[in-house]
């Protein structure tokens, strides 16, 4: 079983015209297919990431030798790039609850420098340390001078180093770019790192240690993820349009921003998806958002990404979407089969309330729902595609992240700009070492 894509009935694009679009993009399809024996060297590197057995045993290895200290918690510090991509995962496969539901390994995401969030990780953290148990810190930062993870990192650095005076590196795990001044920190330091490949970038990143270091660390299939992976990589650069959904995407994307749909929400229809509509965002939004085309003229190109999670969001934006303005495309991103079965009970007075409720499944329901969403949104004529996992696995998730970020490359290469780089995101971290120089 694979991905179930629906896109070309409802996405209100002619099927000439998305031909049309695609055949324009032949050559980028092409260059992709060249990349794929290029190893680490083109700027499309990330996709012979999930291939990579090497790096991935290298992981596993390293994997082993920490779950082999039996860690009570991961905290992983990382942000954007460096973080999103093991959230998603996570959430969509262990459920947003994992915590609560956990005692075995807890995981902290520490994405900010919010002092109420981190006083409260840190006390959670120390209160391990303090009854003996072991810990995991992965501090991720590819260019390694992210102020936020640099804050981060150096306060669980001192936290790990107060209770582990003599041999705290053996709890810290650096993922970062070879060279970079975090990586010869962890030389300097003796702190296991892992290096991410230069022309990785960091939304591009999770199938790099980045990703499935904390992800294997915490008993996803790894192997099983890439698998994933690997599988879209094959269908999703292929010169077959039937088979390439990432190319019919983003055809669908940059037909509908040229008549006038600039935003495009990721309608979540699983609570545990919400990261990954998270992920996403930050991979559209940094990789589409642009000043510049490739000839250096100012375009101010941008597909606004969106995220909703349903059903919840129907009773706070369902309004808008289906009576307000038309200049919204949708990706509905369903699971056909929930890991769980709750049937709803029958009782006469509950009948009354909502009729044909009882003794239904509540995951019928819940698809009932979606299916009344996409029935009303084709009414009103709002575009929209599909995308079904057949269950919550890392098989498939695997597969809807690797299409995911063809589509984006692909969406690049249609508005001719570099969907690999993000100039605006480093002005604001140059000021923003401005300001701390002189304060
Ligand atoms: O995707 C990206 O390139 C960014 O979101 C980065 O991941 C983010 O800015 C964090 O940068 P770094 O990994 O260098 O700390």
């Amino acid at each position: 079983m694979d991905l179930k894509i629906s896109i070309i009935e409802t996405a209100s694009v002619a099927l000439g015209q998305l031909h049309e679009i695609m055949r324009g993009a032949r050559s980028e399809i092409e260059r992709m297919i060249a990349a794929r024996t290029q190893g680490y060297d083109t700027p499309y590197a990330s996709i012979n990431l999930p291939a990579d057995a090497a790096m991935q045993d290298t992981i596993k290895k390293v994997i082993a030798s920490h779950q082999q200290r039996n860690p009570a918690a991961l905290v992983v510090i990382g942000i954007g790039g460096s973080c999103l991509g093991a959230m998603a995962v996570h959430e969509i496969l262990y459920g947003r609850r994992y915590n609560e539901q956990h005692d075995v390994m807890r995981v902290y995401y520490v994405d900010t420098i919010d002092a109420d969030m981190l006083h409260e990780t840190l006390a959670a953290v120390e209160a391990l340390l303090k009854a003996g148990r072991q810990v995991v810190i992965n501090a991720i930062s590819k260019s390694g001078t992210t102020t936020e993870t640099v804050v981060n990192f150096e306060l669980f650095y001192d936290l790990i180093k107060r209770y582990c005076p003599t041999d705290y590196q053996k709890s810290i795990v650096i993922t970062t770019d070879k060279g970079s001044k975090l990586w010869e920190f962890a030389q300097e330091e003796g702190i296991a790192a892992f290096a991410v490949p230069q022309l990785v970038g960091g939304r591009y990143s999770v199938f790099s240690a980045v990703g499935l270091f904390p992800l294997g660390l915490i008993g996803v299939d790894i192997d099983a993820l890439c698998a994933g992976a690997q599988e879209a990589v094959e269908r999703n650069t292929s010169l077959d349009f039937e088979r390439n959904y990432a190319i019919q995407r983003a055809a669908v994307l940059y037909a509908q921003y040229n008549v006038g749909k600039h935003i495009h929400d990721s309608f979540m229809f699983t609570v545990d998806g919400a990261s990954l509509g998270a992920w996403y965002r930050q991979l559209m939004g940094e990789s589409i958002g642009k000043e510049h085309d490739r000839n250096g003229k100012q375009v101010r190109i941008g597909i606004t990404p969106t995220v909703s999670v349903g059903s919840v969001d129907l009773h706070s934006v369902g309004q808008l979407y289906l009576g307000g303005p038309r200049d919204k495309v949708t990706t509905f991103v369903a699971v056909a089969h929930d890991n769980h079965t709750i049937t709803v009970p029958q009782y006469a007075a509950f009948e009354k309330l909502v009729a044909k409720i009882q003794k239904k499944s509540v995951s019928s329901i819940f698809m009932a729902i979606l299916q009344g969403v996409q029935a009303a949104y084709t009414n009103e004529g709002l575009p929209f595609m599909t995308i079904t996992l057949p269950k919550k696995e890392a098989r498939y998730v695997g597969q809807l992240m690797q299409m995911q970020m063809l589509e984006i490359m692909y969406v690049g290469y249609m508005f001719n700009i570099d969907p690999f780089d993000q100039p605006q995101v480093e002005l604001y971290k140059k000021e923003t070492r401005k300001i701390l120089a002189h304060e």
